[in-house]
């Protein structure tokens, strides 16, 4: 028979006692693997803030790589609703209806067990493996007595972290991570007060794709003055247009499916036109923007789109010809952005579409849409 584990936790960020605690329950217990499940929206936790799912799950994933017994699960991450347990684990029983299913939690939630929701017919679907944070003594019996469960403990010295400590202590949280993991916060800045974009794009850009942005911020606020849309917004959105576009290829497309950036088969192929949308998907996560006018200039800032909106103007023809930008034509399109908004995409459009067939470089079919779009509408 299978043997099975599943931990879920917020893991908010995943940390060493989680993988040690994940590993002891498979070796204890004998069990196949263990799904780490990464909790989407756990109910206990709707008042407090907590990072972005996604963000969670990505981290995750890279603390079980090279742990082929631990498997991240995005299941309740995927979920519409609130993620409780007792749906895991009746969606697990029928996925495995020959296996056995064992759910580990800590002392101090199998204390609380009480709270969660409907804790009889959680304990009617698995059996409750539970490792030790503080002593459990006097806990286990009342629970297998009230709720017949079945309750087994695991054996080991974890070390005493939590997240929330982690979260207060920066360097602790360095100390007490995956590297991978580790890396990917400070490379993201996550847990950090976000005090400026800047900050973010500093570690994320290289300087020439950060002098760009700037310069992309600067005359898109000049744009936005002249054709009546909001200043900051399109200082804010030209800042972060590019702010995916020194993630390497290989990794960009990992970051796609998991923050669902979709991508054409097009788009697919072609790395330089992976960055908008994955960028889009991005600055969801970090700033905790919600779809609106910065996200749609950053997913279309490249190719652009037919019916795209002012600020998708704006950014689209700022990225061509902010100051640092030098090509044959680049005068005449400045010229044109000052003057006519719609004439200096179609411009930037035309020019786009040059320059890669002269570079036998494929061209977005897309191109060719906005392109009549922009005639018509001239
Ligand atoms: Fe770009
Ligand atoms: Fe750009």
């Amino acid at each position: 028979m299978r043997k099975i584990g599943i931990f879920g936790g917020t893991f908010d960020p995943v940390h060493n006692a989680h993988i040690a605690v994940a590993k002891a329950a498979r070796r204890a217990l004998g069990l196949d693997f263990v799904i780490m499940m990464t909790g989407g929206n756990p109910p206990h936790k709707r008042e407090n803030k907590i990072l972005d799912a996604k963000l969670r799950h990505i981290m995750l994933k890279l603390a079980v790589r090279g742990e082929p017994e631990l498997v991240a699960c995005d299941w309740e991450v995927k979920r519409p609703q609130y993620s409780y347990t007792v749906n895991t684990l009746k969606f697990f029983s029928k996925l495995y209806p020959e296996g056995k299913i064992y759910f580990i939690i800590g002392g101090d939630s199998l204390e609380a067990l009480d709270t969660w929701y409907m804790p009889e017919q959680i304990c009617s679907l698995c059996t409750i493996a539970v490792y030790k944070r503080n002593n459990l003594h006097g806990v286990i019996e009342p629970i297998r007595k009230k709720y017949n469960a079945d309750i087994v403990e695991i054996d080991g010295e974890f070390l005493d972290i939590s997240s929330t400590a982690l979260r207060a202590d920066y360097d602790l949280m360095m100390k007490h991570t995956p590297p991978a993991v580790g890396e990917f916060i400070k490379k993201y800045g996550l847990y950090r007060d976000h005090g400026s974009d800047m900050e973010v794009l500093t570690r994320l850009l290289k300087p020439q794709r950060l002098r760009h942005s700037i310069g992309v911020a600067k005359l898109a606020a000049e744009l936005a003055d002249i054709y009546g849309a909001d200043r900051d917004t399109a200082w804010r959105s030209g800042m972060l247009h590019d702010i995916a576009k020194n993630i390497d290829y290989e990794t960009s497309l990992v970051m796609c499916g998991e923050l669902e950036a979709e991508l054409d088969p097009v788009e697919r192929t072609i790395p330089a036109l992976v960055h908008p949308k994955l960028g889009a998907e991005l600055i969801k996560c970090l700033f905790g923007l919600t779809e609106g006018e910065i996200t749609s200039a950053v997913r279309w800032h490249t190719v652009g789109r037919q019916g795209m909106m002012l600020l998708d103007k704006i950014i689209f023809v700022a990225d061509m010809c902010e100051e640092g930008r030098s090509f044959p034509g680049v005068e005449d399109i400045r010229k044109a952005a000052h003057e006519n908004l719609d004439r200096a995409a179609l411009m930037c459009i035309n020019s786009t579409i040059e320059y890669n067939l002269s570079s036998a470089n494929p061209v977005h079919p897309g191109a060719y849409a906005v392109r009549e779009w922009l005639l018509k509408n001239l």
